[in-house]
């Protein structure tokens, strides 16, 4: 942990960087031999899959192309305010392709929702959801995500690309943020 002491947030880790180098090789190699053969786009959700899909890429051994989309999300506050809102659409066209959709984390099921409805639009080949973390607890909709690489309790987590008001994407683990306790 490199944050200096002080601040009034704590962060406890969750998920170490050798557990999640070890999940997303595994989540890599199993796309590989699902996909054998075709080509893939790696969709990312901004910003918090950002270091999620530069490391599973890696991991990907298929010919495959990026793309981003944002939406709308938590702003400053941690609670899901119900309504997404499309920030950045897809540069390139999703028709007949195999679309992964890489998510930092499953919550509520909203944003995924949403996504995956208008990526459908597109007339895809094939879309499968991709997130690195899971709070089942949490979920409203019915949505699953196919590859998945945690399954976590309902804890507000920080670290490797997930963020609280834009800030702790840069931490390699994934850690759960205690905010409140004044340090001393
Ligand atoms: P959903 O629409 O409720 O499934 O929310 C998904 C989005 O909420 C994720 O892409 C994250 O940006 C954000 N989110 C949900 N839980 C957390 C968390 O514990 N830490 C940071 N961001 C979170
Ligand atoms: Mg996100």
């Amino acid at each position: 942990m490199f944050l200096s002491e002080g601040t009034v947030d704590h962060l406890k880790v969750l998920i170490s960087r050798e557990q999640i180098k070890q999940k997303v090789a595994e989540l890599g190699a199993q796309i590989t031999h699902d996909f054998e053969g075709e080509s893939v786009v790696l969709l990312g959700v901004l910003k918090g899959a950002t270091i999620f899909l530069a490391d599973l890429a890696r991991e990907i051994k298929l010919d495959a192309t990026f793309d981003f989309i944002a939406v709308s999300s938590y702003g400053n506050s941690r609670e899901q305010s119900g309504e997404v809102k499309l920030v950045k659409d897809v540069d390139q066209s999703m028709e007949g392709r195999n679309i992964i959709l890489v998510e930092d984390i499953l919550d509520t099921g909203l944003t995924l929702t949403y996504l995956k409805k208008m990526l459908l639009a597109h007339k895809p080949k094939s879309l499968k959801v991709c997130a690195l973390l899971d709070k089942v607890s949490r979920r409203k909709m019915p949505i699953h995500g196919d590859y998945v690489g945690f399954e976590i309790p309902d804890e507000f987590v920080v670290g490797y690309g997930l963020d609280f008001a834009e800030r702790f994407r840069n931490l390699p683990e994934v850690c759960i943020l205690e905010t409140g306790h004044e340090s001393s």
